[in-house]
């Protein structure tokens, strides 16, 4: 037997009882005539003290050849600690030993195991089993599992069943590049790893199966970022005989469960927004609701004066920031150099400063009246001692540039507390976005997202201004996840088809299966899918999802642990029929 107990569960109450344990060497520390080390496992950490009176000479001499990482098993009787230690749960017992057994020796580790490791990020990355050792890594993977669980029990519960789909598909317009598999088997032909198992939940509905979850891998070939990983989780859902409000009910049931079962949180009914006030209101669809700092449209009470850069703007808005009027010019002009940068991509910032005496000073002075600005402190709801801060431009442009700037000097003033939750519904989607580039509708969601029923002469008519029964779950500043109700009217989804650009013969060839399937009792349905990666972390109070997967790529798409991705010898080249370039 490699142990009787795990290293975080001995306390006072298991006194003078002969244990055995195993794990590995956290540290050692030697005083010459005595040696504490402690020793880790997943559950905790103990304290075992080898000591020159109280040991034979042969073991303690063997302890002191421990080194960090080695692994072993230990058999003593658990004593009362002299000095206590109140910050770990074994912090009152330790363990003198009586027979220690090397189970496997370790090198140094390239950093230490440490919660505060001195191992940069890719060395972290190459080691990543020894990173994993690490309580904070190590934790949030054990979040992750308790997350996950839950969503399972939960939706067990409900009466939906767990179905796997494939993962080698034919390509889904999900609207990111695909990873594609060369076929052995079929010269010159690729599968599609699925960017989601979405065609797959619908024929499932077709199929009968109804309330579908699958916690499920999805590939998807896009630029990286602290939330996007090219293989992550979905909670994928579907129904069928469901409307919009019944997807929304049960999902919402599920985020308020998880947020009461794990972080012991209750949270009232989900406030809903459509996608045109999210956009007005906050610049983006995803809007952050911890905290206020709206944008106030100044469109019709800014460009009646000579200041050109509004007057041919189509779009001035502002916001007001609490307390701004703090700021120094020198953190004014900060503000202003961080729009300025390429990623945002503004041209300069207008600034009011809200006196305590009620009167105001702004950057644009030499336009702008007292009575002007006042109107503008009244639209964004700004009070004396605020900041307003002013961005026009194109409406797009400037409402993601403010968007930005909001999120970032809410951060800066930290109005986003990661242990305050805000879900919210976003609703009404476009169903269809115009691309300049392809000169194209396409999809705002995927092209088996339903219209709003009565819109459907408007789909004939003027397919831009149609909405999507389409909605998206959002927490804290977070797209958390999306879903729809989809067209299960074979003519509708023809329709749909055409406005895609997709002729007849082309829209057969990419979808025929699903189109031939709802020439078969295709039952009305709809669904979700939830990103568990980041639902965990945010649930966990960070934004990054990188640490809540156990193997993750890094910002190049690499897993430079196992060195993937990497070239193929010539054989495995030529079985697949494939040949690359010849470089010159
Ligand atoms: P969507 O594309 O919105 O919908 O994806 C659902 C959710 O998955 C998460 N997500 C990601 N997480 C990490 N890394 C990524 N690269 C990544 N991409 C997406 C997000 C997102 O909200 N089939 C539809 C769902 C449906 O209609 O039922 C779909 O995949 O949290």
């Amino acid at each position: 037997m490699y142990r009787t107990h795990n290293c975080g569960e001995l306390r006072l109450k298991n006194l003078n009882q002969e244990v055995t344990l195993s794990g590995w060497v956290q540290k050692s520390r030697d005083k010459g005539f005595m040696l504490w080390i402690d020793l880790r496992d997943r559950f905790g950490v103990s304290q075992l003290i080898f000591d020159e009176k109280r040991s034979s000479k042969e073991l303690f001499e063997k302890a002191k050849t421990l080194g960090r990482e080695f692994v072993i098993q230990v058999k003593g009787s658990v004593i009362e600690r002299t000095s206590k230690n109140p910050n770990i749960q074994t912090g009152e017992i330790e363990i003198l030993v009586s027979k220690l057994t090397i189970l496997n020796k370790s090198l140094t580790p390239p950093f230490t195991i440490e919660d505060n490791t001195d191992g940069g990020e890719e060395l972290r990355m190459k080691y990543r089993y020894l990173d994993i050792r690490r309580n904070s890594i190590k934790e949030k993977l054990i979040f992750r599992h308790k997350v996950s669980s839950e969503i399972r029990n939960y939706l067990t519960k409900l009466d939906f069943i767990d179905v796997e789909t494939p993962y080698l598909i034919k390509s889904t317009p999900e609207g990111a590049r695909d990873f594609v598999v060369p076929s052995r088997m079929n010269e010159g032909e690729f599968y599609a790893l699925p960017q989601s198992p979405q065609t797959f939940k619908q024929l499932l509905m077709v199929g009968g199966i109804d309330k579908y979850f699958q916690i499920v891998k999805c590939f998807r070939d896009e630029d990286l970022r602290a939330d996007r990983q090219p293989e992550f989780t979905q909670i994928d859902c579907e129904m069928s005989f469901v409307n919009q409000e019944d997807i929304l009910n049960t999902f919402e049931g599920l985020t308020k469960h998880l947020l009461s079962s794990i972080k012991n949180i209750k949270v009232d009914e989900f406030p809903r927004m459509t996608y045109e006030e999210a956009m007005s209101k906050y610049g983006c669809d995803k809007p952050d609701i911890r905290f206020g700092m709206e944008l106030g449209d100044l469109n019709d009470i800014s460009k009646h004066k000579n200041f050109n850069v509004f007057n041919s703007s189509e779009l001035v808005i502002g916001i007001a920031v609490p307390n701004g009027n703090t700021f120094t010019r020198k953190q004014i002009d900060s503000y202003t150099d961080w729009v300025r940068r390429p990623q945002i991509g503004a041209k300069g910032l207008v600034y009011v400063r809200c006196n305590d005496d009620g009167s105001f000073k702004s950057s644009v002075d030499k336009f702008y009246d007292q009575k002007d600005l006042t109107s503008w402190a009244n639209k964004t709801g700004a009070k004396k001692g605020d900041l307003i801060l002013i961005l026009s431009g194109n409406t797009n442009e400037v409402r993601s540039q403010m968007s930005a700037l909001r999120l970032e000097l809410a951060e800066n003033l930290n109005l986003r507390n990661p242990n305050d939750f805000a879900p919210l519904w976003v609703t009404d989607f476009p169903l269809l976005e115009w691309d300049e580039e392809s000169n194209k509708f396409h999809a705002m969601h995927h092209p088996f997202t339903s219209p709003k029923l009565d819109q459907l002469d408007l789909l004939k008519k003027n397919p831009k201004e149609v909405k999507a029964n389409a909605y998206d779950l959002v927490l804290n500043g977070n797209e958390i996840g999306g879903g729809s109700i989809r067209i299960h009217d074979k003519n509708i989804q023809s329709l749909m088809f055409k406005h895609l650009g997709f002729s007849e013969d082309e829209a057969k060839e990419q979808f025929g299966f699903l189109m031939n399937a709802f020439e078969y009792g295709a039952p009305p349905h709809g669904g979700i899918a939830l990103g568990l990666d980041r639902l965990v972390a945010i649930l966990h109070g960070e934004e990054s999802i990188r640490d809540y997967i156990a193997f993750p790529k890094n910002n190049s798409g690499k897993d430079v642990m196992i060195d993937a991705p990497s070239k193929l010898d010539d054989l495995q080249l030529s079985e697949l029929f494939l040949k690359l370039k010849d470089k010159k």
